[in-house]
């Protein structure tokens, strides 16, 4: 059955924690009194990127910015599909600018920004899966955006509504692990929403509330490989029992800013 599951090549953009820090609180994870250790954060994020590296994967990186200590979310600055780019507009008037270096990397790139009119955090918020694009509101992206990723892409998008505060952007209650299924912790959904994931969702692996908040929703899959918290222990089970690679990389210095391992990673779809 491990077999059967087969990884795709992708490319990731990411930013290195240099200026990493939690100077703010804009989720309930975030405390400006309790240190950060950022020998620590570079440390675990540069074990992220050797995994990528070593199973195949292409990481190119944006410049980091002093004073922007969140810019390390590389997921909240677009989502790409088909090679083409739906910028950000950040919800916290500290996060605004981290769209412009990010704006700045994608046209260097040879792409162009669609910039948003409406709150809308890129990956945070916007999961492209095989048919649709699944979209969280609730906390940060507006409804009102999910009409203009809809416009903008011309592929169906599906409102889910997010209701637990920890749980503040679709990639920490959600991820996909291939085109056709995804991996969800319920709890974090109003009950409407819930019941069209699992419509939508029949046999998608369902986490517990502890795996949640270990991070462990906030994992990136290749179709293969799982890039998962080490403390989602029942996740990492049921996905091997499901056929899939765990491979567990520690990000806990970056859940004190409430991101883990997807957070850190945007994927770049051509
Ligand atoms: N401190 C950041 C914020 O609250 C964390 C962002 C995490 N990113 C994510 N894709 N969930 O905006």
């Amino acid at each position: 059955m491990s077999d059967s599951r087969v990884p795709r090549r992708r490319r990731f953009l990411v930013c290195e924690p240099r200026h990493f820090a939690v100077q703010y609180a804009i989720n309930p994870w975030m405390h400006p009194d309790a240190p950060v250790d950022v020998g620590r954060a570079q440390a675990q994020w540069q074990a992220l990127m050797r995994a990528y590296r070593a199973h195949g994967h292409t990481v190119e990186t944006v410049e980091p910015v002093p004073g922007l200590p969140d810019m390390v979310f590389a997921a909240n600055a677009a989502v790409v599909v088909e090679g083409r780019v739906f910028g950000s507009l950040f919800h916290a008037p500290e996060r605004r600018p981290e769209s412009l270096p990010y704006e700045a990397w994608f046209k260097s790139a040879g792409f162009d920004v669609y910039h948003p009119e409406s709150v809308c955090e890129g990956e945070g918020d916007l999961v492209p899966t095989g048919r649709w694009i699944l979209a969280g509101t609730g906390f940060r992206t507006t409804r009102e955006a999910h009409r203009e990723v809809q416009e903008f892409f011309g592929v169906p998008v599906i409102s889910l509504t997010l209701v637990d505060p920890y749980f503040y952007h679709l990639d920490t209650a959600l991820f996909p692990l291939d085109e056709e299924n995804v991996a969800y912790y319920p709890e974090a959904f109003s009950p409407g929403s819930r019941e069209v994931l699992a419509r939508l969702y029949p046999d998608a692996v369902i986490a517990t509330g502890e795996d949640a908040r270990a991070f462990g929703l906030n994992s990136v899959s290749d179709g293969r490989h799982v890039f998962i918290s080490p403390g989602a222990t029942a996740l990492a089970d049921q996905l091997a029992d499901r056929g899939y690679v765990p491979v567990p990389v520690d990000l806990s210095e970056f859940h004190k800013a409430g991101g883990g391992i997807k957070c850190c990673t945007q994927e770049i779809r051509s």
